[in-house]
């Protein structure tokens, strides 16, 4: 059977900021792609702001924040855009998108909202019958525990089926992120070391050398555990250590994730360390007495024949030393019985680097030149690429268009993600303060130091 590509996209929140930053410069590489086709409604409460002025509001977050505009396609984007001014709780706003659909079979509904707002905006699209052959894209956060998740994922299945969900995690869309998953499966000579008897641990270091940046209220009630680790780097944890899935059917994809995800112990208190950075709580929008964590590191055990035992350790955070994501994968220390060298070499490793460029890269000893049996540490570059210019929201939206759920949270996969952190997510245990420009709290390397240490990512 054929899934239809969706004809029209409505997107709610679009005055707001995300749209601003990032969609209308998704919307029009879509355009420039052919991906879309049909029109972009654009629905929020205007507060007097014109379909004119949402077209210029939109060049400009283009010009400031995206790829710079491209003539042609955003005519085509100006030219079929329409707007719908109104409010989420009049039902004569969803009438009045009812109308500006036209003959659209299957539009696709786009949330750039809050969460609070899922509810009151799906069954307005229900009783305007918006819904029929429609899905919704929703924008993280899918909840704030296991219980608020499981609580929104009622509300949207009220009037939604599954199949028409499609929650976005921009991590999924990543080139590098589906590099980890292709790398391990489309070589046979990984897959036998990739287990418990040859890696000693994984590390997973999301650094970003900026802080807070204007987001301080979101961030404030949002933290580092919830903005970046239960989501975009358990994601990532999943490609990483799941089960081979069984292909082309893209949903065993998922499938496996949700294996994995199971397998996963609920972290302990002992397993988290947080941290704030000096000078956070003078940040706008943040609460003076806040201990929310802008670092966390967490160290994570899978609990099945392949991975028992071997800690994942996982640490992120704002205002460190450099901006970038890696996940290094260390093999344990050879025995010491055949070279005699002071420090037995320790350098065997897979390292994936996702940003600020793709690489993937072998880590080895190798003889050094000369009489004596001593070696230095060298690196098989495997690949070294800029990331492709299609952005991660490019390519889920795409996927969305074409009716492809593969790179989407399914509800059992963000509810096991939310189980894993249960016990950590709302802690009052401490916060440390961290320099800005440092790897953190010191209590890190107190309490979550990896066999072998840290490794900052190698940019
Ligand atoms: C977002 C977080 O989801 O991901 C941000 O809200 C974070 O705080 C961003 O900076 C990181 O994404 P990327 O793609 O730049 O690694």
């Amino acid at each position: 059977m054929t899934i239809p590509k969706s004809d029209a996209l409505v997107l709610f929140g679009a005055t707001g900021d995300l749209a601003h930053k990032k969609l209308f410069d998704t919307i029009q590489a879509l355009y420039r792609r052919g991906v879309l086709n049909g029109p972009v409604i654009g629905v929020a409460k205007g507060d007097g702001m014109t379909r004119e002025q949402l077209i210029e509001r939109a060049r400009e977050g283009i010009t400031t924040f995206g790829r710079g505009v491209d003539e042609a396609a955003f005519k085509k984007f100006a030219d079929s855009f329409q707007f719908v001014d109104g409010d989420y709780s009049d039902p004569l706003t969803f009438e009045n998108l009812k109308k500006a659909l036209g003959s659209a079979q299957h539009p696709i509904h786009y949330l750039a909202i809050p969460p609070v707002l899922f509810g009151e905006v799906t069954k307005g699209l229900k009783a305007a019958g918006c819904l029929e052959n429609a899905r919704v894209v929703v924008e993280k956060p899918f909840g704030r525990d296991l219980a608020s998740a499981t609580e929104l994922n009622e509300l949207l299945h009220e009037v939604l089926d599954e199949r028409q969900v499609f929650r976005i995690d921009h991590y999924l869309g990543k080139e590098a992120t589906q590099n980890v998953l292709y790398t391990r499966f489309a070589n046979s000579f990984l897959e036998p070391v990739w287990n418990r008897q040859y890696v000693s641990n994984i590390q997973i270091t999301m650094a970003e050398s900026f802080g807070v940046e204007g987001r301080g209220k979101f961030y404030d009630e949002t933290g580092c555990l919830r903005d970046v680790i239960e989501n975009h780097l358990m994601q990532v944890v999943g490609f990483l250590c799941m089960e081979p899935p069984y292909w082309p059917d893209m949903e065993r994809v998922r499938d496996e994730q949700v294996k994995l995800f199971r397998s996963i112990r609920t972290i302990t208190t002992n397993d988290i360390v947080r941290g704030q950075f000096e000078g956070y709580l003078q940040e706008p929008g943040v609460a003076p007495n806040s201990r929310t964590e802008t670092f966390a590191a967490v160290r994570v055990y899978i609990d099945n024949w392949r991975w028992q035992g071997v800690p994942i350790y996982i640490r992120a955070g704002k205002n460190l030393p450099i901006t970038a994501t890696e996940v290094r994968v260390q093999f344990h220390r050879p025995p010491d019985v055949v070279f005699t060298e002071e420090q037995a070499p320790f350098h065997d490793f897979v390292r994936f680097l996702f940003s600020p460029r793709i690489e993937i890269g072998i880590g080895m000893q190798v003889k050094i030149d000369g009489e004596r049996m001593v070696g230095e540490p060298v690196e098989l570059k495997v690949v070294d690429q800029q990331p492709d210019e299609m952005t991660p929201y490019e390519r889920l939206i795409g996927d969305a268009i074409r009716g492809d759920q593969a790179l989407f949270a399914r509800q059992d996969v963000v509810e096991e993600g939310w189980r894993i952190v249960d016990k950590i997510i709302s802690n009052s245990g401490p916060v440390h303060t961290y320099k800005k420009g440092t790897w953190g709290p010191e209590e890190v390397n107190e309490v979550l130091l990896p066999s072998g240490g840290w490794h900052g990512p190698k940019v």
